[in-house]
């Protein structure tokens, strides 16, 4: 497969969307659409490891999230925390490094050990770098990283004096150590980013597919690849 693709983007992220909508065409209570979902992720994880995809963040739940209503929060950290139960001795064996971005300390205490544990065992693996957003809001991270700066520069002044830069930044981020994402796919057709990862995407390519994320499946992840692949990508270059 690796020979068939070249140019794989060093980090995909997905906003998995539709997953009521898929539920509401079949009749079925909206938290089926979420059960069907968690399928679509043990399949991205599987498919970003055999497209040699180094990295993959998923959005999980948003911190606007928790204004849905509290039986649907309540299923989607049961789903959670089932997930993490079963897929920590997979994740182990597929070489994944697993890692939760957001305000973790705001999730259920038992699903924050299982966070832990995973991140804990998984550490020192290399094949996929896996995360998930949790509790996740954008600005909220930005607004984190400012406060780590500004703690930082009472006793380091040179930051104030021009040692600040992107990078320095970018490493006060809940994804310090990885790259940017070169590709954000969402699902269900919807064209927003919903406070995800607003520095980090600068640059990234935006797919779009109508698929609800239950129908989202390999094909469809080399498909958004393959698109990715097509673009001629500027960084603000003037064109060639
Ligand atoms: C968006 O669909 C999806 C979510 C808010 C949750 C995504 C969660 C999962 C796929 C399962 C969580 C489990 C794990 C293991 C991470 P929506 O409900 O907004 O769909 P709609 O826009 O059609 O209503």
């Amino acid at each position: 497969m690796g020979a068939t693709l070249s140019k794989i983007p060093r980090h995909v992220a997905i906003i998995m969307d539709g997953n009521g909508r898929w539920a509401q065409q079949r009749g079925l209570p909206r938290v089926a659409g979420h059960r069907a979902g968690v399928k679509s992720v043990r399949e991205a994880v599987k498919a970003a490891i055999e497209i040699g995809i180094p990295v993959l963040t998923l959005y999980a739940f948003s911190q606007e999230n928790w204004k849905r209503p509290k039986e649907e929060v309540s299923v989607l950290m049961s789903l959670l925390d089932h997930f993490l139960d079963k897929e920590i001795k997979n994740l182990v064996k597929q070489g994944v490094r697993f890692r939760a971005l957001g305000r973790i300390e705001a999730l259920p205490v038992k699903v924050q050990k299982k966070l832990t544990e995973a991140v804990e065992k998984t550490a020192a693996n290399n094949t996929l770098v896996f995360n998930i957003a949790l509790n996740y809001g954008s600005r909220t991270e930005i607004l984190d990283a400012v406060r780590e700066v500004l703690q930082d520069a009472q006793s380091n002044a040179a930051l104030m004096n021009g040692a600040l830069d992107e990078a320095y930044f970018s490493e006060r981020l809940y994804t310090r150590g990885l790259p940017d994402p070169d590709l954000l796919i969402r699902t269900s057709g919807e064209m927003r980013l919903s406070n995800f990862l607003l520095w980090q995407l600068s640059y990234a390519e935006i797919y779009i597919t109508k698929k609800n994320w239950p129908d989202f499946h390999k094909q469809d992840l080399l498909k958004a690849v393959r698109d990715y692949q097509k673009r001629e990508r500027r960084f603000g270059d003037v064109h060639g």
